[in-house]
């Protein structure tokens, strides 16, 4: 909800935004083979090669993540790990970022998972530009002040 209303505003602003809702896609494990190292491209066929041009397209990205156990959730972390070829020769370099992260109890917890996107992004020289939390244990327990936040962030970009 809280990544939706954020994209919203952005394309209220003129930007054009796709979300992508990783728990529904195809995306293998990194297997830390590291091919990507050497030739750019991940050893994996899958549908991350399509995600990596999207991300590679885009000036701005917002990642949103629930925390699991005070981290983020296994798929963005195998997320993250699957964009090492999109990093290679520092490509990612200058993309701004916006980082929302939700959680259902101990707000502590849910920095975490912020402080792990953040030093991906520090790892691939990505400018975040605003971060946000909230609480919530189910679809639709966010407040409209969430929301309200939300959109700001989504205008920042
Ligand atoms: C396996 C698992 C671990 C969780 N661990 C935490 C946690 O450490 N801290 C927390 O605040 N919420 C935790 N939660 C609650 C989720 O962060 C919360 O329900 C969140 O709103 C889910 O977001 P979603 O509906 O976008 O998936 C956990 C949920 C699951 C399923």
């Amino acid at each position: 909800m809280l990544l939706k209303a954020a994209l919203a505003k952005a394309r209220e602003k003129g930007a054009e935004t796709e979300f992508i809702g990783l728990h529904e896609e195809d995306v293998e494990f990194c297997d830390g083979c590291c091919k990507c190292d050497t030739t750019g491209v991940c050893g994996i066929d899958d549908y991350m090669k399509e995600i990596i041009t999207k991300i590679l397209a885009a000036d701005a990205i917002i990642f949103a993540t629930p925390t699991y156990f005070g981290d983020v959730s296994g798929t963005m972390k195998n997320f993250l790990d699957r964009l090492n070829p999109a990093g290679i020769g520092r490509k990612m370099k200058g993309k701004k970022v916006c980082i929302i992260a939700v959680g259902a109890a101990d707000p502590a917890l849910v920095e975490r998972s912020i402080e792990t996107i953040k030093l991906f992004c520090k790892c691939q020289l990505m400018e975040v530009v605003a971060t946000m939390k909230a609480k919530a244990y189910a679809t639709g327990e966010v407040g409209e002040d969430k929301i309200r936040e939300a959109e700001r962030l989504g205008g920042l970009l």
